[in-house]
């Protein structure tokens, strides 16, 4: 019986968590430093490496309690070592070197997007209905939107990536422009229900190049054109001013201020996004026969419209997604990651520094 416990503190969440034997998860707290971005509609590196200094310690020691464990229980500590902002990377990736030594235990950093696709992984396999790989994995996020074949040796090769924004950053922006607060993906989600996906034309990007690339500035600036020419300040303000006042206003508040106009253009606008990658995942999966799975992760996996589109999509594949609470970042999904590395005895060693801009592949 082995156990392992990982800390994520790549962005704004602090997370720990404690797995033992690959897939039993024996703890799972997460942070979320939500209400301190909020206000600034994004993440502040410096007000976020300061949060995860506050939480790193509580956290982990939560996450410990609620497995029922000691530090002298743990076989393994991991940590997120990139991609990420570099001064939260390097509170977690820290504070676990130090576990590493005092508990004589070894240490493992795990590449973030890894950790995403690992989150899918280990769940399905909690299913009894593993992932057949090679897979084709779509990891989108606020930070990342790729396409990996994740072989079976744990090899990824990257098929394609986004040239500009991510998609979760697209929903962020316009969630932002359109008054929504901060993160604007779930908000987004929910009032894209109430509207008509194609009430709003927006063109589709041709990319140049790799066909499997992304590009969602485009989109992005085709929403604030649309705004701009539809006479919206006062809606967007009276948003703004519920969210201030609110902080995290409930699904009604905002639909009380938010007229059909805009909750079309909000369902167009995610109707194009969903669209975008659904397309170039089926690219992906048409021009590789060798895919057994397609594995969708990442925050922008919670979107109802994505989630329904791929099911509905004829992909011919087993699709995977991961379940709300390891779409967005948790510590579940870095335990899960080096899981296989521990068990392979690939240790880090401690001169292993924090990489902002580490890729996968
Ligand atoms: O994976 P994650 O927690 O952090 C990164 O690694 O970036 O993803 C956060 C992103 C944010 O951009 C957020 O707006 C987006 O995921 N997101 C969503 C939804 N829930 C979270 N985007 C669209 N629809 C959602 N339901
Ligand atoms: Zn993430």
């Amino acid at each position: 019986m082995a156990r392992i416990l990982a800390i994520e503190s790549s962005c704004d969440e602090t997370a720990a968590a404690v797995i033992e034997d690959e897939v039993r998860v024996l703890s799972s707290v997460v942070a979320s430093q939500l209400p301190v971005h909020g206000k600034y509609g994004g993440v502040v590196p410096e007000l976020a490496s300061r949060e995860h200094l506050r939480s790193i310690v509580p956290v982990t020691r939560e996450a410990l309690q609620q497995a029922g464990l000691n530090w002298g229980d743990l076989d393994g500590v991991a940590a997120t070592y990139g991609p990420g902002l570099a001064g939260c990377l390097l509170v977690g990736l820290t504070y676990a070197k130090a576990i590493s030594l005092a508990a004589g235990i070894p240490f493992i950093g795990v590449n973030h997007i890894e950790g995403h696709i690992h989150a899918v992984i280990l769940e399905a396999r909690q299913r009894g209905t593993p992932v057949e790989l090679p897979a084709l994995a779509l990891v989108v996020s606020g930070g990342h939107t790729h396409l990996f074949q994740a072989a079976a040796d744990r090899s990824y090769r990257l098929l394609g990536k986004t040239r500009d924004d991510a998609a979760g950053e697209a929903f962020d922006k316009v969630g932002k422009l359109l008054g929504f607060g901060y993160p604007g993906g779930p908000v987004v989600d929910r009032i894209a229900v109430f509207g008509d996906p194609r009430a709003v034309k927006f063109t589709a990007v041709r990319m140049k190049g790799n066909a499997l690339d992304f590009s969602f500035s485009g989109i992005k600036s085709a929403v604030l054109r649309w705004v701009e020419s539809h006479d919206m300040v006062e809606e967007i303000a009276a948003r703004k001013l519920l969210v201030k006042e609110r902080g995290q206003p409930s699904l009604d508040e905002f639909l009380a201020l938010t007229p059909q106009r805009t909750r079309d253009l909000v369902a167009s606008f995610q109707r194009t996004i969903v669209a975008e990658l659904l397309n170039h995942a089926l690219e992906a999966v048409d021009a590789n026969p060798d895919f057994r799975s397609l594995v969708v992760s990442g925050g922008v996996a919670c979107n109802t419209g994505l989630r329904a589109a791929v099911t509905e999509a004829s992909v011919g594949l087993p699709v995977y997604f991961p379940s709300t609470a390891l779409s967005t970042d948790n510590a579940v999904m870095i335990a899960a990651a080096a899981f296989p590395k521990f068990l392979r005895g690939e240790f880090s060693p401690f001169t292993l520094s924090a990489l902002p801009n580490l890729a996968l592949a």
